[in-house]
């Protein structure tokens, strides 16, 4: 008589479909923001999710001068073109297609972000990952990850993986020893296929779709077809799965342990109190803002 409880594996449905919303940001980037809206405010611990890029230089040049970031965590994933960066800590340099940037951010960081095109095209991804209150004024850290460092796995249906963070088919990405314990993946299912990735109980899940369309588990145990681009948040369960019709898909899966703990934001701060935050804008006017270097 075996004495295991054996529960059947749950997919994880979707809780929730999410249209992203152009805005304007830093001296006028034009992007599509699918976290950090009225709707979706955060998604513990995400808390912001940008996508960028445009084939008119008019919509990205003017860029993000310099500014300042406390308490968080910036992911910055290029597809198209080019940003070149500089900040207080005395790093600079540009990444390019492919290349990833996970910031810590911590205690203070002034950073600049000026997207160019490459080939004509530009195109990306920011998103803002939280830090727990015990490192919040945690000394900046960078990984910088250039395209070739990222492993690929590709299965036999023709489904490919870059594997940035977490752990696909035994393969683990570069980006490590990051708090929230994230996944990030980037996929693409050809047409009649599907992918599907064990997330851990209790840890949020997104998938960003930014290419083709694809077949999306809902709760009443039908598939929905849904094209991009759209945010696509799912339930709690045991793995993620994602299915392909007539056409391919490319997107985004992203999990990560909930913090559960209180924020206060103001712009680029995300704090645990307003106190922190006001605080953060002393520093900014008395110039200690910054970690030091
Ligand atoms: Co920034």
């Amino acid at each position: 008589m075996s004495t295991r409880i054996e529960r059947e594996m749950q997919p994880r449905r979707v809780l929730r479909f999410v249209e992203p919303r152009s805005v304007l940001e830093g001296a006028g980037v034009k992007l599509k923001r699918s976290i950090a809206l009225p709707e979706l405010d955060y998604l513990d611990p995400f808390l912001l999710f940008d996508h960028f890029g445009s084939d008119d230089p008019a919509d990205y040049l003017a860029g993000f001068p310099m500014h300042p970031h406390r308490g968080i965590e910036t992911v910055t994933y290029m597809l198209d073109g080019v940003v070149t960066h500089r900040d207080s800590m005395g790093n600079e340099g540009t990444i390019g297609p492919g290349d990833v940037q996970w910031m810590t951010a911590g205690g203070g960081i002034m950073h600049e972000e000026m997207p160019g095109p490459l080939d004509g095209r530009m195109g990306g991804f920011q998103l803002w990952v939280n830090l727990p209150a015990r490192l919040k004024m945690t000394r900046p850290r960078y990984q910088e990850i250039a395209s070739p460092q990222i492993p690929e796995s590709e299965r036999e249906d023709g489904t490919k993986i870059r594997v940035i963070a977490g752990t696909v088919d035994g393969i683990q990405g570069p980006v490590r020893d990051i708090v929230a314990d994230p996944t990030y993946l980037d996929v693409t299912v050809p047409p009649h296929g599907s992918f599907r990735h064990p997330v851990p109980r209790g840890h949020a899940a997104f998938a960003y779709l930014f290419e083709g369309s694809g077949l999306f588990a809902t709760d009443r145990g039908q598939d929905r077809a849904v094209g991009h681009p759209k945010l696509i948040v799912f339930d709690d369960g045991d793995y993620v799965e994602i299915r392909t019709a007539d056409q391919p898909a490319r997107f985004l899966l992203v999990s990560g342990e909930p913090l559960g703990e209180p924020i206060a934001r103001y712009g680029p701060f995300v704090m645990n109190t307003k106190e922190e935050i006001r605080q953060a804008l002393r520093d900014l006017q008395n110039g200690t803002f910054v970690y030091p270097a």
